[in-house]
């Protein structure tokens, strides 16, 4: 190659992906509050660059079965309030497959569509990654989990929502549990992640916090509410992530009121921390991803993490997003004993 082919080439960007016409989207996994400002953004955002978007319907079980609907600007009128997702959610065992996955990828290219955004949290995550290994489908990839642990995000769509309405009812629960002097388990989700009991830990003023990242040590428990008790507190909040790892707040309760003679309450707050309408912050953030994934498609990017990092909309290629989920600051559950004192 002479001087002048070798600068040519040197000069030449990448080539890039062709800008769409037409591009799908779809929510998946556990349904978060801010799904469907997202989605609402995706078509707005699409919309005024003169792209058509289709919705695909129950996540990845409608790609694999072609459940796909057109998502004119209309379709999305009143929805930036509303909790849960227009478009539905599964968790699909047949797109777990790579037959599966390749059937979804025809189903988009049938409809002359090689660009999809799929909106979901950390389980839904490895299921973008393998479409977008295997296939030549751009995905772009919005996180949206109540548990906030999709990895490479420091924020991800709902978490802040289902936080608030936890933080809402502990603060209701905390004048009952002082008025009548006893201790309460309150039971949030985050099965596999103690991101929210943390978080409604620290801001509801909890006396103690177990999540799923560390090993349950009733005795240490008893102690902290023996302690409290001696210093004088009139109640005790205990916040619990649900799910086998911490056993739940009903089997320590029991536990507690076995060996000290009183009589703490459970409270399950359960799928109430799904629903409902989105925090400001959630439709924030969920306006600005639906935004940063449609230019990412436009921007031509390989398929890419749309994250929040430092305050800013940043993309991280799919092959670099670590693996593993977010990991829990457990310097913060010292910060609860601490602020319990
Ligand atoms: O992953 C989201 C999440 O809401 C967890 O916080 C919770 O532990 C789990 O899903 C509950 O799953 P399901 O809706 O299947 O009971």
């Amino acid at each position: 190659m002479d001087e002048e082919a070798k600068q040519t080439a040197a000069e030449t960007p990448p080539p890039r992906i062709a800008r769409p016409r037409r591009i799908a989207v779809l929510t998946a996994g556990g349904d978060a509050p801010g799904m469907n400002a997202a989605i609402r953004s995706v078509v707005r955002v699409a919309g005024a660059a003169n792209i058509e978007v289709l919705g695909v319907q129950r996540g990845f079980e409608g790609l694999v079965f072609g459940n796909f609907i057109p998502l004119p600007s209309r379709a999305v009128a009143n929805m930036v309030q509303r909790g849960g997702t227009i478009l539905e959610t599964s968790r699909s065992d047949r797109f777990r497959t790579p037959d599966g996955r390749a059937r979804a990828a025809e189903n988009l290219h049938y409809r002359d569509t090689h660009s999809l955004v799929i909106i979901g949290g950390d389980g839904t995550l490895q299921g973008a990654r393998a479409l977008a290994e295997e296939t030549d489908i751009q995905v772009m990839f919005i996180p949206a989990s109540i548990d906030n642990d999709v990895p490479g995000s420091e924020f991800s769509i709902g978490f802040d929502t289902a936080v608030n309405t936890a933080l809402e009812a502990i603060d209701r629960i905390r004048d009952t549990a002082f008025a009548y002097e006893r201790p309460f388990f309150i039971e949030v989700m985050g099965r596999d992640s103690g991101f929210i009991a943390l978080a409604v830990a620290i801001a509801g003023g909890a006396e103690a916090v177990i999540v799923p990242e560390m090993e349950v040590d009733v005795n240490d428990l008893i102690r902290r509410i023996e302690e409290s008790q001696a210093r004088g507190k009139r109640s005790q909040i205990v916040v619990v992530s649900e799910g086998p790892r911490t056993g739940g707040a009903l089997a320590l309760a029991n536990a507690v009121n076995a060996r000290l003679g009183v009589q703490a309450r459970v409270v399950v707050l359960g799928h109430i921390q799904r629903g409902g309408s989105p925090t400001a912050r959630d439709r924030l953030l969920a306006s600005r991803m639906g935004a940063g994934a449609v230019k990412a498609i436009v921007d031509g990017h390989a398929s890419s993490l749309v994250a929040e990092l430092r305050g800013e909309i940043s993309f991280v290629p799919l092959p670099e997003v670590p693996a593993k989920s977010r990991q829990l600051d457990t310097d913060l559950l010292d910060l609860v004993a601490m602020l319990s004192l």
